[in-house]
């Protein structure tokens, strides 16, 4: 853990000033700076400050802002819209933790940290980090006391409806909300798709699968599978764009075609399937999906 500035470079050192130190206790391990429990207990207090100050940052596209030759704070500033002296206290701050860093003559540039706040970076988090600041979601967290005391959810206590009512309601914290769950389905990807093999599988169902991020990586590793994608309606609307871009649209089902009676118009043929443990047969037309209506066509479809 880094040492604040409360003691550095001026102040004194937590030793001399006769604190209780954590002594790193691994003997293979250098020695490190000893932190005594309470400015750990203190970081860890901070920890809202630092949230708000990343999305913050975030939501301004600072990093996009850097990417694109912005380097001075008034430059930075111009780019995205904000108080100069305000936002290099922000930048500052972050460059502390090493998300900027801060060079000479007010300059700022991006660490790979803060390569992951560009919109387009390769694991980018810029859309995670606007939603662990947004404030729909930080007024939830405010009344964690009374979820503790009472076993109500927060979500619904402060916003009278739990999330994915509220985000059925709110298109815009919604979208917010979405392009999180997208960031984080893209950045843990890789270790799913190397540790599961999905390519067995002829269908893939991905329930509460939200935007398909995850769903579309699992089908272009599998690229004989077909997939069910199952969500509400406006999070299936806001996946169309992702199914599309990802080349996987044509194989994928989406749970609106699924309410909506879309199935195959000019069924060719016809397939007989026996339930394993009611023995009932039923027919569905072959060129249906595996999951889908019944089929105006061939009423038993299943
Ligand atoms: C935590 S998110 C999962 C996101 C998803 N795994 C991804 O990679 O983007 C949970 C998802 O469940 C969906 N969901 C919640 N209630 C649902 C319901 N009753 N029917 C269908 N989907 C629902 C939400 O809309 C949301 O997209």
């Amino acid at each position: 853990m880094p040492y604040i500035n409360l003691y550095a470079p001026t102040g004194p050192s937590p030793l001399e000033d006769g604190m209780n130190p954590t002594v790193a206790t691994d003997p293979t391990s250098q020695p490190s700076p000893a932190v005594p429990p309470f400015l750990e207990l203190y970081e860890l207090t901070t920890g809202a400050w630092l949230t708000q100050a990343i999305s913050t940052a975030a939501r301004l596209g600072v990093a996009d802002a850097i990417a694109s030759g912005a380097s001075t704070t008034a430059e930075i500033a111009q780019e995205v819209g904000a108080h100069a002296s305000t936002l290099h206290r922000l930048m500052r701050a972050l460059s502390d933790h090493g998300v900027f860093a801060q060079g000479p003559g007010d300059r700022f540039a991006l660490t790979p940290m803060g390569e992951s706040l560009r919109s387009d970076g390769s694991h980018s988090l810029r859309r995670w980090a606007i939603w662990t600041g947004a404030r729909f979601y930080r007024d939830a967290w405010s009344d964690l006391e009374q979820a503790v005391r009472t076993g109500e959810p927060s979500f619904a206590r402060v916003h009278g409806t739990d999330l994915f009512g509220y985000l059925g309601a709110h298109p815009d914290d919604a979208a917010v909300f979405d392009g999180a769950m997208q960031d984080i389905a893209g950045n843990f990807l890789a270790g799913i798709l190397s540790v599961y093999d999905f390519s067995s599988y002829s269908t893939v169902v991905d329930v509460g699968g939200g935007t398909g991020a995850l769903l579309s990586a699992i089908l272009r590793a599998a690229p004989s599978a077909r997939g069910v994608l199952l969500d509400t309606p406006p999070v299936l609307t806001a996946a169309e764009p992702v199914l599309r871009a990802a080349g996987i649209a044509d194989r994928c089902q989406t749970a609106l075609e699924t309410s909506s009676t879309k199935c195959h118009p000019e069924p060719t043929s016809t397939s007989s399937v026996t339930s394993s443990t009611t023995g009932t047969t039923t027919t569905r037309c072959a060129s249906c999906r595996p999951v889908g209506p019944p089929c105006a066509r061939t009423p038993s479809c299943w």
